[in-house]
């Protein structure tokens, strides 16, 4: 055969992590709704959890975080933009259509958007790999962005959250080549969906707990058959994070599954004796603060992961995902030299900071306002992000620039 050259190597190029301008605190839930604060900050790992303005939604997310791969690498080979989402605005426009016009993108290229609850962005980094495979000039944005929300005093509430991870997919990677090899699992269960009628979830929290360990080892098993590295030849391990607790107990059931000593630690509790340091740790610094953001929470860990570990070179990291439904993959990526960039932790620390913490009432206000765009609205002025959603015209929504 001829005419097609295979990369010898393809992956993501660049990454970019973004929030919304509200916080919630969830000592402060804690003390509004009764509930020990240590049963959130210990019991479900979790500190804070951002929450969106009324002129933010997850295209503003999704186009804050692509402006900045577009402003660092570009637009040269990018003809296709793949955005991951579970709380789609639109049920028939791609969300990914307002990011390339925000952006001022060429129109010469394919956007899509992608949906398999918190898997989906997994899927849309799977389908980039196989587009650069194909035509290694071509470069991919996928973005994941999503906005979490439970019902109001529900026990998902305090697991709310919301991020947006942007990455750029490219041959020659300067972060994290992937490997070939996948493992993979479907099994249909309604551990946790959103109805088309509803715009909160719905969720049986333990079923979900479950429904998430045995896919994870759907997908590990998998891997291991589809001839992927073995446990001791991985050095650290991401998982999905609804919330930082749950990582905690991926990584104990996978310990158990593989019968490997995987230190259990999250960040200020004690190593486990005699247990390998898999980075759980470090992977799970951001998503503390920001709360699950579905299909961006795995690659918030992954950000967390290169911005805190300043010696990944050469090792290789598995990614292993899930969404509700359920769906789970298994991948693994070798880091890039010179991928760490000593100023990245600090600054994605100071987005953090720099969010507002809203009062439980002003919160709870906020989550229980619902707009119908069968009418015209304009939206209040909140967030300073680079983008912003200005409200409804003849039912369709309106962005722009900040
Ligand atoms: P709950 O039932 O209120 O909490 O909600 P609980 O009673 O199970 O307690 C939680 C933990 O806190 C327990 O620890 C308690 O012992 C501990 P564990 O036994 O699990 O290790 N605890 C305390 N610790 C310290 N001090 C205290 C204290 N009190 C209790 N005083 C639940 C928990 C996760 C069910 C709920 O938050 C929920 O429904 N969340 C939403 C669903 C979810 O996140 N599922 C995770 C797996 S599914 C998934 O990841 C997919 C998803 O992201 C969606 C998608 O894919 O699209 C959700």
């Amino acid at each position: 055969m001829t005419g097609s050259t295979a990369a010898t190597s393809i992956g993501i190029h660049d990454l970019a992590i973004t929030t919304t301008h509200y916080a919630v605190e969830l000592e402060d839930l804690a003390n509004a709704y009764g509930i020990e604060p240590a049963k959130f900050r210990f019991g479900l790992g979790q500190d804070q959890f951002s929450f969106p303005a009324p002129d933010e939604d997850i295209v503003t997310m999704a186009a804050a975080a692509a402006k900045q791969i577009i402003e660092r690498n570009g637009v040269t080979g990018l003809r296709t933009i793949m955005l991951a989402t579970e709380s789609g605005v639109d049920q028939s426009k791609a969300a990914a259509v307002p990011v390339q016009s925000l952006l001022g993108l060429p129109s010469e290229i394919r956007v899509v958007e992608m949906k398999q609850a918190c898997y989906a962005g997994t899927a849309a980094l799977q389908a980039a790999l196989g587009i650069v495979a194909r035509n290694p000039n071509e470069r991919v944005l996928v973005i994941a962005s999503d906005v979490a929300r439970y019902q109001l005093d529900s026990p998902g509430e305090p697991t709310q959250g919301a991020g947006a991870v942007a990455m750029l997919v490219s041959a020659d990677p300067a972060l994290l080549a992937i490997e070939p090899a996948a493992g993979v699992f479907t099994a249909d269960i309604d551990d946790f969906w959103r109805p088309n009628d509803s715009t909160t979830a719905v969720v049986d929290g333990h079923l979900s707990m479950s429904a998430y360990l045995d896919a994870m080892t759907g997908a590990w098993n998998d891997l291991q058959a589809q001839g992927g590295p073995a446990i001791e030849d991985v050095d650290r391990i991401l998982y999905h994070q609804p919330f930082t607790k749950m990582a905690k107990k991926a990584q104990a059931h996978l310990a158990k599954v593989t019968n490997s000593a995987l230190d259990l630690a999250l960040p200020g509790e004690e190593k486990t004796e005699n247990a390998r340091d898999t980075g759980l740790a470090n992977g799970t610094l951001y998503n503390r603060r920001l709360g699950n953001s579905y299909t961006a929470s795995l690659f918030a860990g992954l950000a967390a992961l290169l911005h805190h570990d300043s010696e990944l070179a050469g090792k290789r990291v598995a990614l292993l995902s899930y969404g509700s439904g359920s769906v789970s993959e298994a991948l693994t990526g070798i880091v890039q030299p010179g991928y760490f960039d000593a100023e990245a932790s600090a600054r994605f620390s100071a987005v953090l900071d720099a969010r507002e913490t809203i009062t439980i009432e002003a919160y709870r206000a906020l989550h229980a306002t619902e707009r119908s765009s069968a009418t015209d609205y304009e939206t209040e002025r909140v967030t300073n992000a680079p983008f912003r959603f200005a409200g409804v015209t003849g039912q369709a929504r309106q962005y722009e620039a900040n």
